[in-house]
Formats: structure tokens, sequence, C-alpha cells
């Protein structure tokens, strides 16, 4: 994505992942991760509209997706799927062996999306988000998977 696109994504991020919440992911916090060297910031364009994205910031020995949003209208179609198996990709090529994220634990359709994906269940973080509300960690063990074949 480009600088800007940060905008649109910020809002999708306050519409569709953080509603109810605080608004941290302004554009300006979009941006860094756009121009940082360790995030990977990818959309997914469906009939010319910027329709989801994935947010994913890579460290020497995990990988975490910070963010990921598909708009309604388009889901269930796979591109939520694509957006992560495509930032997973890069993880794996990187030879980071696992990647982690933190979903709002009243948010059932993410989590089983996650699990579909080959994610599990790790903790539960109470009072996650600003002291409001409880977040799952959810881990994903890519060299397990590839080992496994
Ligand atoms: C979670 C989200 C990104 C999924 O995007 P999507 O493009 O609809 O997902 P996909 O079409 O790739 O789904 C792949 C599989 O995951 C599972 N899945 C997806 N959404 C699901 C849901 N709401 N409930 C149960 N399973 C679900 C299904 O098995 C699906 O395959 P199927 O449609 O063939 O049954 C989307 O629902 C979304 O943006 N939600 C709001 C924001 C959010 O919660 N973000 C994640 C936390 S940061």
């Amino acid at each position: 994505m480009r600088r800007g696109d940060a905008q649109r994504i910020a809002r999708m991020s306050r519409d569709l992942v953080e509603h109810g919440l605080p608004w941290t992911w302004t554009a300006q916090r979009v941006t860094t991760h756009i121009r940082g060297r360790d995030s990977n910031v990818l959309g997914a364009w469906y009939e010319e509209r910027l329709v989801g994205f994935a947010i994913m910031q890579f460290y020497a020995e995990r990988a975490h997706l910070n963010l990921l949003a598909v708009q309604p209208a388009v889901r269930r179609l796979g591109i939520g799927q694509r957006l992560v198996e495509w930032q997973e990709q890069v993880a794996r090529a990187g030879g980071i062996p696992v990647v982690n994220l933190e979903v709002r634990a009243n948010n059932p359709g993410a989590q089983a999306f996650y699990r579909r994906l080959g994610y599990r269940q790790g903790e539960h973080l109470p009072g996650y988000y600003q002291g409001r509300e409880a977040a799952i960690r959810m881990n994903h063990d890519l060299w397990q998977e590839s080992a496994s074949g």
C-alpha cells in the first residue's frame, strides 16, 4: 500500500475492527507501518475498490498480525484468508517460525476464521484493549505445519 491509502485503512480499522473502542489505528500510525522496513501493509482490491487489508510486523523470531479487515459486502469469498496467507509466506521466506495476534474476546467469528487457518488459542488477556475489553492471543506455528506437510 502507499501513503495515500493510509486514511482509508485507518477508517476501515475504526469502523470494522475498533468499533466501540477508542480509535488507535489512525492514519498517522498506519503511515508509520507503510513506511516501516519491518512491516508489510497489504491491500485487497475488488472491482477497483480497496476492500480489505492486513498489517503484519516482522521480528527476529516471530511475526505479529497487527490488523486485518475485509469489507462486509465481500466477506466469505476467501479474501481474508488470502491476505493472511500472503503475509505468512513472507514470514516463512524470512525463516520466522511463529505468527501471533490478538483478537477481541467477543469476536467469535474472527476466532473461528483464524482457527480455520491453523491458529491455536493462547492466553486470555483481560483488559487488553485500553482496560476495557479482553483479548485472546492466537498463535500459528509455521514450522510445525511445514514439517507435518
Ligand atoms: C475476520 C475477517 C477478516 C474474515 O474475512 P473473510 O474474507 O470473510 O474470510 P474468508 O472468506 O477468507 O474465510 C475463510 C474461512 O474462515 C472461516 N470464517 C470466516 N469468517 C467466519 C465467521 N464469521 N464465522 C465462522 N467462520 C468464519 C470460514 O471457514 C471461511 O471459509 P468458508 O467461507 O468457505 O466457510 C472478516 O470477517 C472481518 O473483517 N471481520 C471484521 C474485522 C475483524 O474481526 N478482524 C480480525 C481481528 S483484527
